[in-house]
C-alpha cells in the first residue's frame, strides 16, 4: 500500500484497503506512542497549519503528530496569513507548496481545500470544510475498531444535523467499510441526494446499508453506536439557531435513547459538545430559548450530561485517537518508508 504523494481531503478519494490501512497505521502508531517508541520518520520535514475557523482537537492532533514524527510545523490562523485577503488560494498554495512538505486546511468551502490540493505540489490534508470532515471518520472507526473489534456489520446511528460536514462524511465513511448507516433527523436536515446515491452505489460493492428516517425510536432501536454532533456548525450564522432547535431538540440524545440501542452501545460525538451550562454558547442559548425549549435549559443541546458522562460515553477514547490518525495520514503520504 502506498498512498506517498497523495491529498487527503474526502474519503471518496480512497479505497476501502487504502482507509483500512490507515486505521491499521494508526493502531500501530497508538501502540509506539505507548511502549516510548520514537517514531521520528520525517525529521528532515515542515509542515504549514492553515487555520480559517477555530479548533482545538485537529490543531493540537496536527502539531503533536508531527512534532511525534519529527517534523517542525507552523500554524497559520484565521488572521495570520495574507491567505484570501491579499492573495488568491492559488497563490498560496503555490507559494506553500515550495516551502513546506504538507499543508493543512480547515476552512469554509470544499473548493479551497480542493484548489490548495491542486495548486501545491505537496499533500493538502483536509482538516474541516463546510462540507467534509475525513480525518475525524478514521478517529471514530479507530475508536470503533478498539471497542468492538471491527467495523463491518456495525450498526451506526447519526442523530441531528445530517447533512452538515459530519454527517455526510461518517455516511461516506460507513459506505466505504461496510458499516450499517441510518441518519436520523427531519428530511430537511437530510444529505443532498446526489451524496446518498453515491453512498448507495459504494455500498453495493461493501455490504454497507444506508437509511434515513424521522423516527428517532426506530432509528436507534438496538443499534451498536449512537453518534451526534451540534446542531449549528462553525460559520453559520447565529440566526439559524431559532429553526434548528425547533428541528432537533427533538433529537436531543438521552439516556431513553440510549436504552433503546444494544445494551454495549456506545455514544460518540466529534466534540466540542454542548452538554452543560460550562460554555458561553450554551448559557446564551439556554437563557435565550430555555423558556421554549425546556430541554435546553440547563445548557444540555445535541446530548445530556448524563449521557456524555456515562460509561456508554467513549468521546475523550475517540479525541484522543484524533492524534494518532492524523499522525498516520501524514506519515502514509509524505513517506513510503514506515515500514
Ligand atoms: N472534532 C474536532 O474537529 O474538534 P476541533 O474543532 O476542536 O478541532
Ligand atoms: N459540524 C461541526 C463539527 C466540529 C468538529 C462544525 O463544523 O462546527
Amino acid at each position: 500500500m502506498n498512498l506517498k504523494n497523495r491529498n487527503f481531503i474526502t474519503l471518496l478519494d480512497f479505497t476501502p484497503e487504502e482507509i483500512n490501512h490507515l486505521i491499521n497505521l494508526s493502531a500501530r502508531l497508538k501502540k509506539e506512542k505507548q511502549e516510548g517508541k520514537s517514531h521520528k520518520h520525517l525529521s528532515d520535514k515542515n509542515v504549514v497549519l492553515l487555520f480559517q475557523k477555530d479548533s482545538t482537537r485537529t490543531r493540537c492532533a496536527f502539531e503533536v503528530g508531527a512534532l511525534d514524527l519529527g517534523m517542525g510545523v507552523t500554524y497559520l490562523g484565521p488572521n495570520g496569513s495574507q491567505m484570501n485577503k491579499k492573495e488568491s488560494v492559488k497563490d498560496t498554495a503555490r507559494v506553500l507548496g515550495r516551502m513546506y512538505d504538507g499543508i493543512e486546511f480547515r476552512g469554509y468551502k470544499q473548493a479551497d481545500v480542493e484548489a490548495l490540493g491542486e495548486h501545491a505540489g505537496v499533500p493538502v490534508w483536509n482538516g474541516l470544510t463546510d462540507v467534509y470532515h475525513p480525518t475525524q471518520i478514521l478517529a471514530d472507526f479507530l475508536t470503533i475498531k478498539e471497542v468492538f473489534g471491527h467495523l463491518k456489520g456495525i450498526r451506526f446511528t447519526y442523530v441531528g444535523d445530517s447533512r452538515n460536514n459530519m454527517g455526510n462524511s461518517l455516511m461516506i465513511g460507513a459506505a466505504k467499510l461496510g458499516l450499517h448507516f441510518t441518519g436520523v433527523a427531519p428530511k430537511e436536515l437530510w444529505p443532498e441526494s446526489s451524496l446518498i446515491n453515491k453512498c448507495l452505489e459504494i455500498s453495493k460493492e461493501t455490504g454497507a446499508t444506508i437509511t434515513f428516517t424521522d423516527d428517532k425510536m426506530l432509528g436507534t432501536k438496538d443499534v451498536d453506536v449512537i453518534y451526534t454532533d451540534v446542531w449549528v456548525s462553525m460559520g453559520e450564522p447565529k440566526e439559524v439557531w431559532n429553526s434548528r432547535l425547533e428541528l432537533l431538540s427533538p433529537y436531543q440524545v438521552d439516556m431513553e435513547m440510549m436504552k433503546n440501542a444494544n445494551e454495549k452501545a456506545i455514544f460518540m460525538h466529534c466534540l466540542p459538545a454542548f452538554h452543560g451550562i460550562d460554555t458561553e454558547v450554551g448559557t446564551q442559548i439556554a437563557s435565550e430559548y430555555g423558556t421554549l425549549y425546556p430541554k435546553v435549559s440547563k445548557g444540555e443541546l445535541e446530548v445530556t450530561d448524563e449521557v456524555i458522562e456515562s460509561a456508554q460515553s467513549v468521546v475523550f477514547q475517540e479525541a484522543e485517537n484524533r492524534m494518532h490518525t492524523i499522525k498516520a495520514v501524514m506519515l502514509a503520504t509524505l513517506s513510503d518508508s514506515y515500514e
